[in-house]
């Protein structure tokens, strides 16, 4: 029992995983205070929108979220209560005057290099006095600073391991939001993975903005990939994302012969042709690309691509957009992300000329989505009939359902005892969906549970 009433801390993740994981910290930081995680911000002592400032739409879905947010502050101080709103988050980071100007119900910003000052500052928003504002960049302090006690519930997690951007994609914010890269130590990485595994955790995934361009200590992802894969209770290795010009040989080494790193590998392209790629500023053409993963290949044959890209940036005309469908048909992608390009204030693209129509971008979205959205199907519906090895996650939605993941990252569903969850089973591949498939466990696994 515990003698403080529990207050109630609801906090709204938008964008990257990157951002999922500083939630995490964030309710890590909070519980000592007293604050449990609630799913219903009305009613809430504090409203933590954790943003992200990376497309137009998600920084305007922020400040229509925070009228509402507004409304129920307001009713609970009408019944004598009070809710403390905080913005953290790459808008945050970007925009923080702003918000504190444009929404007068914000009591605090945060930005993503100070989540450990979050108690103090909430303290000093409940005394309502001084600082309101924390943006500045100190990515070293972040993370010594935050508790080492994480709580984890399931069998994967995340584990960031690097921060920040200096690439300068013409069209990005990162570098200006989250600062330059900055890579934690090899040895606080291993603690935290090590606790994360005797907390039960089986899978890991390694973020970074550029999280191959990792250097902690000297080292190189692919050294830190294998110094993790030693820990006892780590059996799977991922990491995101990617930018093909970090990608060393001796990471694509480590996709040939090291069992636990995932045959699964997002590496955005953005776009197909040169001359975007250009003005992009990505720093690798369309052949460099195409034979970087000839030679991924090469290396792990079975490996799962997976992309970013981009429709519609500044002076992209029909014959570019048809070489970004030349090379998805080329690359041949087990998942993607695409987006309609989008003008973010400050960055050299936004200043360019050639800006494209909204609806010449949304037709060229659509018809990249829809080969795209084939190819997924195509690359599920090609594992069945397999035997895969699933790691177990949690119970379906069906009565004797369980729901694991492939090592391509799919969700997989079979009829199982919840207590394989945490386990690694052989499952038969026999139905697929463009989000899943459906199997049956190889009968040993059956027989060693019954
Ligand atoms: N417009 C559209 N998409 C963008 N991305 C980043 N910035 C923009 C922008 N201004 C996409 C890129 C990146 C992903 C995380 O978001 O594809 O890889
Ligand atoms: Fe942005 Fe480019 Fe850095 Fe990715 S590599 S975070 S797209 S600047």
């Amino acid at each position: 029992m515990s003698e403080t009433p529990q207050k109630r801390l609801y906090i709204k993740t938008y964008g990257c995983q990157m951002n999922v994981y500083d939630s995490e910290r964030m309710a890590d930081v909070l519980r000592p205070l007293g604050y449990g995680v609630v799913d219903d911000p009305e009613g809430a002592d504090l409203v933590v929108l954790n943003t992200c400032h990376i497309r137009e739409k998600a920084t305007e879905k922020v400040y229509s979220e925070l009228g509402q947010i507004k409304l129920m502050k307001e009713r609970k101080a009408q019944a004598g209560g009070r809710m403390t709103i905080a913005v953290a988050g790459c808008v945050a980071q970007a925009e923080g005057q702003e918000i504190m100007h444009r929404q007068k119900a914000v009591d605090l910003v945060v930005g993503p290099q100070s989540y450990h000052q979050l108690p103090e500052l909430i303290a000093r928003a409940h005394r309502a006095t001084g600082e309101r504002l924390s943006t500045h960049f100190a990515a070293d302090e972040k993370f010594d600073a935050l508790p080492a006690e994480r709580q984890v519930k399931g069998v994967t997690a995340f584990l960031t391991v690097q921060e920040g951007c200096d690439k300068f994609c013409t069209f990005c914010v990162v570098p200006y939001t989250r600062g330059g890269e900055w890579s934690r130590p090899p040895e606080a990485i291993e603690d935290e993975a090590r606790r994360l595994a005797d907390q039960g955790v089986r899978e890991l995934t390694l973020l970074g903005q550029n999280v191959n361009a990792y250097n902690g200590g000297g080292s190189t992802l692919a050294k830190l990939v294998r110094r993790l894969a030693k820990i006892e209770g780590i059996d799977r290795i991922r990491y995101t994302t990617s930018h093909p010009r970090d990608m060393g040989d001796d990471l694509i080494e480590a996709h040939g012969d090291l069992p636990e790193l995932m045959p699964y590998l997002h590496l955005p392209v953005q776009a197909g042709s040169d001359k975007i790629l250009k003005a992009m500023n990505r720093d690798h053409t369309v052949e460099s690309y195409v034979k970087l993963i000839e030679r991924i290949r090469a290396a792990r044959p079975d490996i799962a691509m997976s992309g970013d890209f981009i429709v519609g940036f500044p002076g992209e005309r029909d014959g570019d957009f048809e070489k970004t469908l030349d090379l998805v048909r080329e690359v041949g992608f087990a998942s993607a992300f695409s987006f309609k390009y989008s003008r973010r204030p400050g960055t050299p693209a936004s200043a360019m000329t050639g800006q494209i129509d909204e609806a010449v971008k949304a037709e060229r979205l659509e018809r990249l989505n829809q080969l795209l959205d084939e190819q997924q199907k195509a690359f599920n519906a090609g594992q069945v009939g397999k035997l895969m090895p699933v790691l177990f996650e949690k119970a379906g939605r069906h009565a004797g359902q369980i729901v694991g993941r492939s090592p391509y990252l799919q969700a997989v569903h079979a009829e199982g005892a919840e207590s394989l969850i945490g386990t690694i089973v052989p499952v038969r591949i026999e139905s697929a969906a463009k989000m899943s498939l459906g199997g049956v466990l190889e009968s040993s696994a059956v027989l060693e549970t019954a």
